[in-house]
């Protein structure tokens, strides 16, 4: 949930440390803080707020060391004071420690230190951690941090510094991200590429219970047993402009504009036609048993639990596999009793979720096999399944997701339509449903391009304060989505149901103050949701309809409608969710919100 970037090299450590949080933000942000160290010197600043309130502090301060590490916060145990931001000191102010996560046995391991007379100026979790290690020095920082993983229990990804060890970083990690970035003019560690993509694309991912030193002429890996460890830094994708704005002026609306692009991402070099079979690499390692599999548990959180809920009704179309979708928070505490090779498909655009990540551990003990739908390379939940298919969408910065929500169900229909034409699916099916995913980019392009009349549409309804948004069958999915993106990023309460399921109960909510956004494409189940239309209708109740383009019959009925092409009715829910996406977008825009940070959100949550 927090985010960490360090540096040391030839360079001014402050510049780029800050540069590297504002990239991080996204994590979390609370509170920052950095220290940089110059020798024995060791500038030290904390700030509550964004990175900008941390700027302001060490403006005036001339800070020219070329090793630092810095880290911006959200929450766990502790408020977000100045006290409580990171880096936390042990009584001498020797080492500096950074940490995204929780140590769980954090009181245990405090009132002992109390006992002998160590005190402690913040609340968190972290702050034990620079005392055990300041208490385990002995001239080897590296030993000491050793030491001190071993009495923790929990979940960290660290990084120190120690006054009296000028140009070496000790990182650290059991269950949080960190990666090294293998620099020209000197080397980084961080929680995410994003925050050195500007420096570097040779990163080396960090296992759990692993630990470096970094230097500026390199690195060294050992385990938490002092085994040193041999590893190739290997080259991502990412450009530094992915990070970057380019003229949108939030980032969640630049990835709404992406979206054409990610779906080509997503299918780029995958799609068969000739004989309507994708092509999926990733998965090739464990065929043999995937395509035999007849049961298979989506596993996912947010944005991604719901694409996997759309997933669940293209595997009953295409395929003969019994699929279940579950939350992951549900999941890993679910007493699991799986039939004969099921597979459990991770969904994760970070790949770092903690109870995605928990419950395909706990699957794993129970024997299930294990595939990953993942956005990030590298990422935990990319090294932990067996097999699995990239998104290759790009950072998502945004914290509301919408590029990567669209990649997940395109790859989900992919892999659907693999497994299918193994199974039942006719090649006229096959052929069909590929047709139909490769003209998805410029019917997302023609949705784009209608954002102004979705912006005035928003600026219409914004004010209420209260939203319904009902979908059935493929589409119902959307409507959770569509309610999620509008709470998360304009505070406006939303629920999404299932247009059936309105008259036990939503339906008593209709009135003229409470907008409904109605998902009506022309699919099989059109006649249904116009009979719920009418029912809102009746009530006086307003709608907003998402519906196929030149569908007079329904944009007669309804206050307002937003067009989509049409599709098949397994990839509605691709083109369906744009304008769910920038009605969000726009009503947040109308009221101010902080798009890209909203209150009390992170990107990625890798806590339970
Ligand atoms: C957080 C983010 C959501 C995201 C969810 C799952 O709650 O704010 O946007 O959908 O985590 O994240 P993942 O990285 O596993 O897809």
């Amino acid at each position: 949930m927090c985010g960490i970037v360090c540096y040391v090299g030839k360079k001014k450590a402050q510049p780029i440390l800050i540069e590297g949080l504002k990239r991080l933000e996204y994590r979390g942000y609370d509170s920052a803080g950095l220290a940089v160290q110059n020798g024995d010197h060791v500038d030290y600043f904390r700030a509550v707020g964004r990175i900008v309130e941390l700027e302001k502090k060490i403006h005036d301060h001339d800070i020219t060391g070329s090793s630092g590490i810095a880290h911006t916060r959200w929450a766990t145990h502790g408020e977000p004071t100045e006290e409580n931001a990171h880096p936390h000191t042990d009584q001498e102010k020797n080492v500096f420690v950074i940490h995204n996560g929780i140590i769980e046995n954090y009181q245990i391991l405090k009132s002992k230190l109390q006992k002998n007379g160590v005190r402690f100026s913040s609340d968190t979790d972290t702050e034990v951690l620079a005392h055990l290690i300041s208490k385990y020095f002995d001239g080897d920082l590296c030993e000491a941090v050793r030491k001190t993983m071993s009495k923790v229990e929990g979940t960290f990804g660290i990084a120190v510094i120690h006054r009296n060890k000028p140009g070496q970083i000790v990182v650290a990690r059991r269950g949080s991200p960190l990666i090294i970035g293998v620099g020209k003019d000197g080397n980084f560690a961080a929680s995410d590429i994003s925050a050195m993509v500007r420096y570097t694309n040779k990163v080396v991912h960090l296992n759990d219970n692993e630990l470096a030193t970094i230097t500026e002429d390199g690195f060294t890996i050992s385990t938490a047993q002092a085994i040193a460890v041999q590893r190739d830094a290997e080259t991502v994708e990412w450009a530094p402009e992915d990070a970057e704005l380019n003229g949108f002026p939030h980032f969640m609306l630049k990835e709404i504009f992406e979206q054409p692009e990610t779906l080509r991402n997503a299918m780029r070099g995958r799609l068969e036609q000739g004989e309507g079979v994708p092509r999926l690499g990733g998965i090739m390692p464990v065929w043999d048993t995937l395509k035999e599999c007849r049961h298979i548990v989506i596993v996912a959180c947010g944005t991604s639990y719901f694409a996997g809920c759309v997933g669940r009704y293209i595997f009953e179309k295409l395929t003969e596999i019994d699929i279940e979708v579950e939350l992951a928070s549900e999941f890993r505490y679910r007493k699991l009793n799986f039939p004969h090779n099921t597979y459990i498909i991770a969904m994760s655009q970070s790949g770092e979720t903690a109870d995605t990540l928990a419950a395909i551990r706990e699957a794993r003990r129970k024997g299930a096999k294990l595939l990953g739908i993942v956005n990030v390379v590298g990422s935990s939940i990319s090294r932990e399944t067996d097999a699995g298919v990239y998104n290759h969408a790009g950072p998502e910065i945004g914290v509301a997701s919408t590029k990567i929500f669209i990649s997940q169900l395109t790859i989900l229909t992919l892999l659907a339509l693999l497994l299918g034409r193994h199974q039942n699916l006719s090649l006229t099916e096959g052929v069909e449903a590929i047709r139909a995913l490769e003209v998805l980019p410029e019917q997302v392009q023609t949705i784009l391009s209608e954002a102004n009349h979705i912006q005035a549409i928003a600026e219409k309804y914004y004010h209420y304060n209260n939203w319904l948004f009902l979908g059935r069958k493929y589409c119902y999915p959307i409507a959770m989505e569509g309610a999620l993106k509008l709470k998360e990023i304009s505070y406006i309460h939303a629920e999404g149901y299932a247009a059936g399921e309105m008259k036990h109960g939503p339906i008593a909510l209709i009135n003229p103050d409470m907008p409904t956004v109605a998902i009506a494409p022309k699919d099989s189940m059109y006649d249904k949701m116009i009979n719920n239309i009418q029912e809102i209708k009746s009530r006086k109740g307003l709608v907003i309809a998402i519906g196929t383009e030149g569908d007079e019959q329904l944009k007669e009925m309804v206050d307002d409608f937003i067009g989509i092409p049409p599709t098949l009715d397994i990839l509605n829910p691709i083109l369906a969710v744009v304008p769910c996406q920038l009605i969000a977008y726009y009503c947040a825009r109308f009221l101010n919100r902080d798009i890209d940070k909203p209150r009390n959100l992170a990107k990625s949550v890798t806590v339970e």
